[in-house]
């Protein structure tokens, strides 16, 4: 069964718009790659008896999200997201299509790196990708409404520390992977300049940083197995630290550097029973 594409309007269970609009667009001169403003609002059918999972905390649902893509435009935007993509794309390479991206955004990594489809939350974000020519699924990645055994690759790049349940997002990735698929988790770890910075502005108060649960390496790693998957290479860039005029682009390294901002992990998908 194909993936159900997103139509325009209302194909998520969730409901933006929900809630107040609280925001700190401006972020996105500071470094603010997540400058949009999330909105409260669950995946559950309205009255539904069932929670969704994580349901009652915001579920990264942004507005806004055209803000944060800008960011990506300006000339640190720019290095940086070269950075990172430069740390992606050999082990995204690595898996075969069709690809998905988990939390795709505007689709400006999918874009980037053949993933020809993108699943979220959020259909603003959704609107915006598909301008880039991505195939958008409306879901959550704790329940993908996904047919099993049907991608080669599933990307996700800032989008574990916003899930209410990184490991079933992970489960339900191993399920949609054909044999010899694997995921590639891009993340700012714990310990890392990035991540340090992102926290401290969470526990501040900022709107979006607050609902981010941050993961050391070890942590990925270990969510990684935990669902099956055989964690196979990694690579790391961004030892500049957030905050600087401008950033030299780094080439990004092979291994996990303690000192990088933007570690990379890819893992191959357990085999079908
Ligand atoms: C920080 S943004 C990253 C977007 C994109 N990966 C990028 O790097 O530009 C996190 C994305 O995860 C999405 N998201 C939040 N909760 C989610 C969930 N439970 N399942 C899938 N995506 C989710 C948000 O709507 C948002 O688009």
């Amino acid at each position: 069964m194909p993936p159900r594409p997103s139509s325009s309007g209302s194909c998520c269970d969730a409901t933006p718009g929900e809630g107040a609009l609280v925001g700190a667009p401006t972020d996105c001169e500071s470094d603010g790659r997540v400058a949009s403003t999330p909105v409260s609002g669950g995946t559950g059918q309205p009255g539904s008896p069932t929670p969704a999972p994580g349901q009652g905390r915001p579920r990264g649902l942004y507005t806004g999200v055209e803000a944060s893509d800008v960011w990506y435009q300006t000339p640190r935007g720019q290095a940086v997201l070269a950075m990172e993509l430069d740390a992606l794309r050999p082990l995204v390479d690595r898996f075969p299509a069709p690809r998905i991206e988990i939390g795709v955004g505007t689709g400006r990594f999918a874009q980037a790196l053949d993933c020809g489809y993108g699943l979220d939350p959020s259909e603003e974000a959704l609107a915006l990708a598909g301008r880039r020519g991505i195939t958008g699924i409306c879901g959550v990645g704790e329940a993908l409404p996904l047919a099993s055994a049907r991608f080669g690759a599933v990307l996700l790049t800032f989008t574990l520390c916003f899930l209410d349940d990184p490991h079933s997002a992970l489960a339900e990735a191993a399920r949609t992977l054909v044999d010899g698929g694997g995921v590639v988790v891009g993340f700012l770890p714990t310990g890392g300049p990035w991540a340090e910075l992102y926290a401290e502005r969470g526990r501040q108060g900022h709107p979006v940083f607050r609902h981010a649960r941050f993961h050391s390496v070890t942590d990925v790693q270990d969510l990684l197995t935990g669902a099956g998957f055989d964690v196979v290479a990694s690579r790391s860039t961004l030892r500049q630290p957030p905050g600087l005029d401008r950033y030299t682009v780094e080439t990004a390294q092979d291994g996990v550097d303690p000192d990088a901002g933007y570690v990379v992990l890819s893992a191959v998908a357990p085999p079908r029973g």
